[in-house]
């Protein structure tokens, strides 16, 4: 007889095999029956938005095709991974060992999907990223069974540089929550703001999910730059906003992002997040009825505004839908799967893309500026934006 111990300490020596390095067997999983859809995403802590905003976007773009896949029903299976990179491998094989899900979804911290990209390469099961930019996912450990939908983190910053520039703000202090989500990004505003002539006058960090930025913006002030840009997503962004409008230093200093700084939170950050500027693949704003279209569809469903996360998972969804229709369904068939999903052309609310070698985005990105609650789009900052892809060696 199975006990629910036996069951337990089954799994947990699983668990104990993965998280130690040693290889996952391939999994074989039969083709028929439900498909079975593994959401690895935060539903608690400082990113639980950005999950939730994910799962609706991409179940959104399922049930636009009546729920299916090829053809197939398909079963949801969830792990809150609380944006906690310790657990990251200990969650991504709950879902392909007990689960046996077909194909993992999630997730959003870049340190939780180091995690579930080790678990991918090691099982061969199809990976969806719908958020984390961390490069590695894409560069040197990219993988034929990983493709992402969203961006890497240098992405969205790589164009802010300039921007800045051209507004005559040439002395910048960077600030972020330190790991690789906001050093990566960090990487794409360096190179873009000093090639353009600006200099940094400083880089400060603090650990994400520490939100205690007194003493960072008490530094800022003694610096007096013309312009801080920094990386903060979620209910920390808002946070700090806050905080620098109530320093005052919104008054002589420009605020500038990464664009997740004001997706998603424009409603907590209040009149704080009049005025800020960032670059990002996507604005609500963008005058297109695909993405008119989207944006009140999602409202009707949700009773929420779409912001950048709901965008990303439900071009993971549309991903997933090209994929599973142009093999009937079989994902076992994953020669089929993987061109189709690499030659895929996906009309997004964020604009048209298609994907790169290394299964990344390329992308317009956007320079927005939020007015009474909305990212009003500017322009393009830069157009058919391509990750470096460094290192990438599919195989
Ligand atoms: C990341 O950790 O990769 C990330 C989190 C929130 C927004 C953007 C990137």
């Amino acid at each position: 007889m199975t006990t629910r111990r036996t069951l337990l300490t089954r799994s947990a020596a699983v668990i104990g095999a993965a998280s130690s390095g040693l290889l996952l067997p391939q999994i074989v999983r039969a083709q028929s029956g439900k498909i079975r859809i593994g959401f690895m995403l935060p539903y608690t802590g400082a990113y639980a938005q950005l999950g939730v905003a994910i799962e609706n976007g991409f179940m959104m773009a399922l049930n636009e095709q009546g729920g299916k896949l090829g053809g197939r029903d398909i079963e949801v299976f969830k792990v809150d991974d609380e944006s906690n990179p310790a657990k990251g491998i200990e969650n991504a094989t709950r879902l392909v060992q007990r689960d046996k899900v077909d194909v993992l979804v999630g997730t959003v911290h870049s340190g939780v999907q180091m995690g579930i990209h080790k678990v991918a390469r090691e099982s061969g099961v199809l990976s969806l990223i719908p958020n984390a930019g961390v490069h590695l996912a894409t560069r040197a450990q990219c993988a034929p069974n990983v493709f992402r939908t969203s961006f890497t983190n240098g992405q969205p910053t790589s164009a802010l540089g300039k921007a800045m520039i051209d507004k005559g703000h040439k002395k910048a202090v960077w600030i972020t929550h330190s790991y690789a989500a906001g050093d990566e990004a960090f990487e794409g505003f360096e190179q873009g703001y000093t090639a353009a002539g600006g200099t940094i006058v400083k880089k400060l960090g603090l650990p994400f999910p520490n939100v205690e930025f007194q003493a960072l913006l008490t530094e800022i002030a003694a610096l007096k730059p013309d312009a801080v840009a920094c990386f903060f997503a979620g209910a920390p962004a808002a946070k700090f906003m806050r905080d620098f409008h109530a320093a005052g230093l919104h008054k002589s200093i420009q605020l500038y992002g990464s664009g997740f700084l004001t997706e998603g939170v424009l409603d907590a950050a209040g009149e704080a997040a009049n005025g800020v500027m960032t670059t990002l693949h996507y604005s609500d704003s963008l005058d297109t009825p695909r993405n008119k279209q989207f944006r009140l569809a999602y409202a009707k469903t949700f009773k929420l505004q779409p912001d950048v996360y709901a965008v990303q998972g439900y071009d993971t969804g549309l991903l997933m839908i090209k994929g599973a229709n142009a093999v009937k369904g079989d994902l076992s068939n994953k020669k089929a799967l993987y061109a189709a999903m690499e030659g895929a052309e996906i009309d997004s609310p964020r604009g048209k893309w298609t994907m790169s070698k290394a299964h990344n985005l390329v992308q317009d990105i956007y320079l927005r500026k939020v007015e009474n609650k909305e990212n009003k789009v500017l322009g393009v900052a830069q157009k058919a934006v391509a990750d470096a892809a460094t290192g990438c060696k599919m195989g």
